[in-house]
């Protein structure tokens, strides 16, 4: 006799999920086992999130069921699911920055005493459950002092406080360093061993094929392949995903510098000093570093963003220390921003509008007038281009899915041809086939004579592009490496802090 089957944490029948011109979920099955960690894969706008909102009751799919734990269920908002034992975490993180790691955790599921928030329980509590999932985590801190990996870890205890039983995590690793990403999955592999569920949302091929126990894989809103991790290849997800071989990890040809485009003396900024930097054309410079060393002040300094203390920048020849966002542009600086919805972009505004943005200058218009044919026009070339996925050109950036609205920035500020290129965490959120199709970009960006600084903090992106590599360590450049050179070991060392001129690899 076998043993009676455990009921599947969570079971989606036929999920069909409608929004204007577009079918996002297209009768979707997905059973994932109690004790399992199931990554969800797909390209930019195959329907991941919609899936997972549909589970968590913040969408309500046109059809289908969702059961839990072996009962249907259908959820008003995500208080019902939270009752049923499911958490989220959101990209963006839902925290109050002003309160601490304790309040935070328990907000709103508050332990009381005679009818007060008890304090020392609560602080007592994160600590149990802190060293219970080895999330350590100071129950003190305030949490907008902490980086962004604690900051997950405070989201992942406020679930585990209000007793999630199943974990629904959309793109966790994007915003973390290698090492955050490695101590995330430690904790979701502790989780999972103690029966509880894990459903992650991942572009990341090597995480799916470290961290998970099965994937399964959506194209256009359909699951198109359900794979067991043993069982499978880099190669074999990849092809399920676009329905054709992917080329991974190409290998770029260096470019050829010319004159300088970017030079910076002595530059100072908040958390920045001494710095000493020149970018030519037709070369790309990455600054490589783990978050928090001062690449986000200096990138905000050079788009004109955060006040330069000490120093100056030249920018083709012309001092532009002081100069503002706007005149900088004028003079030859595209930006790409790290945060694609605070700064980059306008969510109530059209595709096409938000490609315009920056444009007003140029082709597009006569006598400072946009021209709505060369806006169009415009929209369908960048679309094209980059394989920006919208039902149409005219519907609001807001949706978008995450991947595509990265891919609406690249396109739009790479269409400036701008003698210089400032981007950070270019193929963020963004699919493997749109990864490469960046990169390819960016090189032929460089190729064509412009300037690139590139800061990234995926290595492998760093190493692929950059002719030049930069370590920012504590707010200084500590390492240059040429392209060679940039071996991974060494560069980690560097980024730790350790080294202060290109060490030599051992293998
Ligand atoms: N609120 C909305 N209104 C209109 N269309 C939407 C809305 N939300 C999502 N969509 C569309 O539904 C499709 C699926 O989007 P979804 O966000 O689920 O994709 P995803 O797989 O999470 O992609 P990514 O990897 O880029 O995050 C996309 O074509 C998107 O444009
Ligand atoms: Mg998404």
């Amino acid at each position: 006799m076998t043993p009676p089957q455990a009921e599947p944490a969570v079971e989606l029948r036929g999920i069909t999920k409608r929004f204007p011109g577009t079918l996002a979920n297209d009768s979707v099955d997905l059973t994932v086992s109690a004790g399992e960690i199931h990554a969800l894969m797909g390209e930019n706008g195959a329907g991941k999130s919609t899936l997972m909102s549909v589970l968590y009751g913040m969408e309500r799919p046109d059809a289908g069921t969702i059961r839990v734990d072996g009962r249907e269920v259908s959820f008003a908002g995500p208080a019902g699911a939270m009752a049923a034992g499911l958490g989220m975490v959101h990209q963006n993180f839902k925290l109050f920055d002003s309160l601490t790691v304790a309040e935070n955790v328990v907000y709103a599921a508050e332990p009381r005493r005679f009818g007060l928030v008890d304090r020392a329980a609560a602080r007592r509590r994160v600590r149990e459950l802190a060293e219970e999932h080895g999330l350590a985590v100071d129950p003190d801190a305030r949490v907008g002092d902490l980086p962004v990996g604690l900051r997950q870890r405070v989201e992942i205890l406020k679930l585990l406080h209000r007793g999630a039983r199943t974990l629904i995590l959309d793109e966790p690793t994007a915003v973390l360093t290698p090492a955050e990403a490695d101590a995330l999955f430690a904790v979701l592999k502790s989780l999972a061993a103690q029966g509880r569920t894990v459903i992650l949302v991942t572009h990341k091929l090597r995480e799916v094929l470290e961290g998970s126990d099965r994937v399964t894989v959506l194209r256009d809103g359909r699951v198109v392949a359900r794979l067991v991790t043993a069982e499978t290849t880099a190669d074999e997800i990849a092809a399920a995903m676009t329905g054709r071989a992917v080329e991974l990890d190409r290998v770029h040809a260096p470019g050829t510098p010319g004159d300088v485009v970017l030079d910076l003396t002595g530059l100072a900024t908040d958390g920045v000093r001494d710095l000493e930097l020149a970018v030519r054309a037709g070369e790309i410079v990455g600054i490589a570093g783990v978050a928090g060393n001062g690449q986000s002040e200096l990138v905000e300094a050079l788009a004109g963003l955060r006040p330069v203390t000490a120093g100056r920048v030249a920018l083709r020849g012309r001092d532009i220390t002081h100069a503002s966002a706007t005149e900088r542009r004028a003079h030859g600086l595209a930006y790409v921003p790290e945060d694609r919805h605070a700064v980059g972009t306008a969510p109530a505004a059209s595709v096409a509008d938000n490609l315009a943005m920056g444009h007003h200058r140029t082709s597009l218009s006569s006598r400072g007038l946009l021209s709505p044919a060369a806006v169009r026009a415009h929209a369908r070339r960048l679309v094209e281009r980059f394989g920006i996925k919208a039902a149409t050109e005219e519907v609001p950036a807001s949706a978008l899915s995450g991947g595509n609205l990265q891919k609406l920035l690249i396109g739009r500020e790479l269409a400036h041809e701008a003698p210089l290129l400032l981007v950070e965490q270019p193929t963020r959120g963004v699919d493997i086939g749109a990864v490469q199709n960046i990169h390819d970009q960016l090189i032929a960006y460089r190729d064509a004579g412009h300037a690139v600084l590139l800061v990234s903090a995926e290595l492998s992106e760093i190493r692929g592009l950059a002719d030049r590599v930069l370590v920012m360590y504590e707010g200084r450049i500590t390492a240059t490496y040429q392209k060679d050179e940039a071996d991974e070991r060494s560069l980690g060392l560097a980024m730790a802090g350790g080294g202060t001129a290109p060490v030599e690899a051992v293998d």
